[in-house]
């Protein structure tokens, strides 16, 4: 089938809260999703991510706004007339059921016969790896097995578009890293249109095509993985994917700015006196000795070896920096309380406008 493509135009969700009165779960967003792509809406806790998926596929309906998906309005479509499948959290799989009789259930629904179901049961459990388990019965599964029972599941029918809410929640760090892969792997495979709910900024980094970012119901910015880590457009995207530094520059000239005193050749496109905020990300900071570095010394105050790098907290004049130093086998460790020459990475600085 081909693929098609959701739009979200101006949609709103307002919900009588019994503390907060009327709350608006989700505020005017705006959103397109292309053909074949795979978005994740990512943000905190309570931020309207699972409410804007549930108006996708219809479980809700929008105060205001329109849903189009292949160009269609669906707005007021009934969720089984939207071609939807949906990965819950928590698989939501049928206990009583085997493996088998839970992914033909959307078939059967549909009547179709017997031997088509076969055929197209047997086809998706071998394409989520679970080519010997339609006898099972689904309670015998483990976490990881219930969760691919449930994608199976969601893709037999041939869905026009693909919904997951947090899929991936239940498993443990390791499964969660592999099933992620999985699921990219296959939604590159079939090609279906995709929103993926999360609120782990490594798994939406991971697993999107585009990511936006919401924050109390709306859309704050919408990007590929890079562009939101190296050009965010708010102190809130810059925080929530990946870890930063926030600093006070100031602009010394054109082509300089300081930041706590270390001169920096940046052009920050801002006039001389004023003063910037910049983000800049650990692996962008370097740490000298402090013997061949001029200038104001920063102190280290946290040290942890992780093996691949070593992050370090740094005291610099007004601001406390972490860095993190990747190079580390060539050379010794700083020690607590060592003072260090600080090297800000020109290009690796962005100006918060
Ligand atoms: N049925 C409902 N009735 C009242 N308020 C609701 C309802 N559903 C959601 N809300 C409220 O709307 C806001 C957004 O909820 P939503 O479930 O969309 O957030 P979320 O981003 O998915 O959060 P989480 O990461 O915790 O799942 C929250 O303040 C929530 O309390
Ligand atoms: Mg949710």
């Amino acid at each position: 089938m081909a693929p098609v493509s959701i739009r979200l135009d101006g949609v709103s969700k307002r919900f009588d809260h019994t503390v907060k009165g009327e709350v608006y779960a989700v505020r005017d967003v705006s959103l397109a999703v292309a053909e074949g792509e795979l978005l994740t809406l990512l943000g905190p806790s309570g931020c309207g991510k699972s409410t804007t998926l549930r108006m996708i596929a219809g479980f809700e309906e929008p105060d205001a706004g329109t849903i189009l998906i292949g160009g269609k309005d669906v707005t007021h479509v009934l969720p089984n007339r939207r071609g939807i499948g949906f990965v819950f959290q928590n698989y939501a799989l049928f206990p009583h059921l085997s493996v088998f009789e839970n992914v033909a259930y959307a078939l059967r629904v549909q009547r179709r016969d017997e031997a088509s179901i076969a055929r197209a049961v047997e086809g998706v459990l071998e394409l989520v790896g679970l080519t010997h388990y339609g006898r099972q019965q689904s309670h015998q599964l483990s976490g990881g097995e219930q969760q691919r029972v449930a994608l199976a599941r969601a893709v037999v029918f041939e869905p026009q578009v693909l919904l997951f809410d947090e899929p991936l929640s239940n498993l443990d760090a390791k499964l969660r890293v592999e099933m992620r892969g999985q699921i990219r792997a296959l939604q590159k495979r079939i090609g279906t249109t995709t929103v993926y709910v999360t609120h782990d900024q490594e798994e939406a980094m991971a697993i999107s095509d585009r990511i936006a970012v919401m924050d109390k119901g709306s859309v704050v910015q919408e990007g590929t993985a890079q562009e939101l880590y190296y050009r965010p457009r708010t102190e809130f995207v810059a925080n929530f994917i990946g870890r930063t530094n926030l600093v006070d520059g100031h602009v010394v000239s054109a082509g300089d700015v300081e930041i706590e005193g270390v001169r920096v050749a940046f052009s920050s496109g801002l006039a001389a006196g004023e003063r910037a905020r910049l983000v800049v990300r650990p692996e962008m900071i370097e740490l000298r000795a402090a013997a061949v570095c001029d200038g104001p010394h920063g102190r280290i105050v946290q040290r942890t070896f992780l093996g691949e790098k070593t992050d370090y907290v740094v005291a610099l004049g007004a601001a406390t920096l972490q860095v993190a130093a990747s190079d580390q086998y060539r050379r010794p460790l700083f020690e607590i309380d060592q003072p260090v020459g600080v090297y800000f990475h020109a290009d690796g600085i962005h100006v918060l406008r």
